[in-house]
């Protein structure tokens, strides 16, 4: 296994791979099993992959968790090496924004980022767009894979990869949970034992929507208020939103029809975590 962290080492080698198909993991590092399954599914489609760690500060806001993000690049490598992984790219944010930081060229997508994390999170998208084309375009693959417990990401990129025709196949793949339904995270590491029990409210939220909506509640209102009011009773538990949203437009739908997203980020403590459900067809 290959471990580069110059551009420019990744570029050269990446042109010695022109006839082999690439598979990329973009991640932020702190591996956990989430990572671990979008790098067996890369594995299993592609003859080659790469994972990216870097915790890009673009996309963090001021007073969010960029000093204290979780890192153990050892154990990321070992995860790497025993999954079979070919090449870890580990540049540090020089490398990255070499040209000044922040940078004068940034990728925005407009509509998709005004609702959900996009409307708490200032900026952040348009971090995350900025960086991964840069890491595309570094790393060239054929395929890249992305959680959907970040489904607003996961959306943002599959917009950017079609209206700036980049030859990259998104591959979705399912959120990994615990045995009790916390969506794996790397942020789950900052939580305490009794915020654990509580960040059970996360899945949980989603799930008692979907129960209502299943016994035939299309209210929208009523469906917020309801699971509102559950985050409320949870100990801990902050609601930063809990909202449902169109799949294709990220646009809050006024009743429960077609394809849609139920998603929410509730604070546990000072952690901030997210989830959310699809729902429909
Ligand atoms: O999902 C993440 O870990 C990050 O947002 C990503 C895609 C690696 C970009 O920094």
């Amino acid at each position: 296994m290959l471990i580069i962290n110059s551009t420019k080492a990744l570029q050269k080698w990446r042109l010695e791979q022109d006839n082999k198909t690439i598979g990329f993991v973009p991640t932020m590092g702190y591996l956990h099993d989430g990572h671990m399954s979008l790098i067996k599914t890369a594995k299993l489609q592609t003859d080659l992959v790469v994972v990216s760690i870097f915790v890009n500060p673009l996309q963090f806001g001021a007073n969010e968790d960029l000093d204290n993000y979780p890192q153990n690049l050892e154990n990321d490598i070992s995860i790497c090496k025993s999954h079979g992984v070919d090449l870890i790219f580990t540049p540090n944010a020089n490398e990255i924004y070499s040209n000044g930081y922040p940078p004068k060229t940034t990728v925005h997508v407009e509509l998709l980022g005004d609702h959900l994390c996009g409307a708490k999170r200032t900026g952040h998208f348009d971090g995350v767009c900025t960086v991964v084309t840069k890491l595309f375009n570094l790393v060239r693959p054929n395929m890249a894979f992305f959680g959907q417990k970040d489904i607003q990401q996961l959306r943002i990129i599959e917009t950017i990869v079609k209206e700036l025709n980049m030859p990259i196949d998104i591959i979705p793949c399912k959120t990994q949970r615990t045995h009790d339904g916390l969506a794996l995270s790397s942020r789950n590491s900052y939580l305490s034992v009794a915020e654990e029990r509580s960040a059970l409210i996360v899945p949980n939220v989603l799930n008692h929507l979907v129960s209502l909506i299943k016994k035939g509640e299309t209210d929208i209102n009523t469906l917020i208020t309801d699971g509102i009011s559950l985050i409320r009773k949870t100990p801990n538990a902050k609601a930063d939103y809990l909202e449902i949203v169109d799949y294709d437009t990220l646009q809050p739908v006024h009743t429960i029809n077609g394809k849609i997203i139920i998603a929410t980020a509730i604070f546990i403590g000072s952690t901030r975590l997210i989830d959310n459900i699809i729902w429909g067809d």
